[in-house]
């Protein structure tokens, strides 16, 4: 969807900086995603002009270098030796675009070092705007969930404490599922991330965790079933989200649930 610039895009005199942030952020959410002139631009002619190149520019190109996100991000994400040095790094990672839109970088919630740790798909709007990860409508299931189970985000004990994060820190605009060359990008992040907090057992919520970590899709069928990643026991289960649109599926939730208790009992 376009938006005209000079009609309400426009940053006229009486606007100041954070009115016009409100405003970009706004269009955003409606859908905005491109800025359009007053005047049409005829394409074709632009295109049809010979581009004017210097003389040395023709002759001696200049030597283009190339950035590789995943090789960054993996460089950052090894030379940072604790929690607080990772969640620096990644805000000061250039290549992901969705940082672009996101107001807020969403690192974690809960106690670090807890035996269970939570992976999700990426913020929402509520977690984008309060700065952490599962507080919106899912996010209250999700604690629901976890009461239920005896574990809480906001228990001081490492048995009964969760810690959450998600593979993206960002919200993707219209929160749409983060793009395959993003969750590479970010997963040396996320695997830094595990071993930095060292949980007993990992849970992916949902699909995007699912691939990100385990390389498959198909939460459906892999829900509930014990695998491993990064020397931890994961276990995939369906997202609250989606137990949301389809209350029947919490049935499976609760088995799964039951069976991740089962685990922390051993
Ligand atoms: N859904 C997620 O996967 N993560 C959040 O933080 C919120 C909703």
């Amino acid at each position: 969807m376009g938006c005209k610039a000079g009609y309400d895009c426009s940053m006229n005199g009486d606007l100041d900086w954070h009115l016009a942030r409100v405003m970009l952020e706004w269009q955003s959410e409606m859908g905005v995603d491109v800025s359009m002139g007053e005047q049409p631009v005829d394409r074709f002619a632009v295109s049809a002009e010979p581009v004017k190149q210097s003389p040395a520019s023709s002759q001696e190109p200049a030597p283009q270098i190339q950035a590789d996100p995943v090789a960054d991000a993996r460089a950052a994400a090894e030379a940072s030796a604790d929690l607080q040095s990772l969640q620096q790094a990644m805000s000061v990672y250039p290549h992901c675009e969705l940082r672009l839109g996101a107001r807020s970088l969403v690192f974690c919630d809960g106690v670090p070092g807890a035996r269970v740790m939570i992976l999700g798909e990426a913020p929402g709007r509520d977690e984008d705007r309060q700065g952490k990860p599962f507080v919106g409508r899912a996010g209250q299931l999700l604690d629901r969930m976890l009461a239920a189970i005896d574990l809480d985000r906001r228990a001081s004990s490492k048995d009964q404490a969760v810690y959450i994060t998600n593979v993206s820190p960002w919200r993707p605009p219209q929160n749409r599922d983060p793009r395959a060359d993003e969750i590479a990008m970010l997963m040396p992040f996320v695997e830094r991330h595990i071993a930095l907090a060292k949980p007993e057992v990992l849970v992916l919520m949902g699909n995007t965790p699912c691939q990100a970590v385990l390389k498959r899709r198909g939460i459906t069928r892999l829900r509930g079933q014990w695998t491993q990643a990064f020397d931890v026991p994961v276990l995939p289960m369906l997202h609250p989200a989606y137990l949301l649109r389809n209350p029947a599926a919490k049935r499976e939730a609760w088995a799964d649930l039951l069976e991740l208790r089962a685990r922390l009992a051993q």
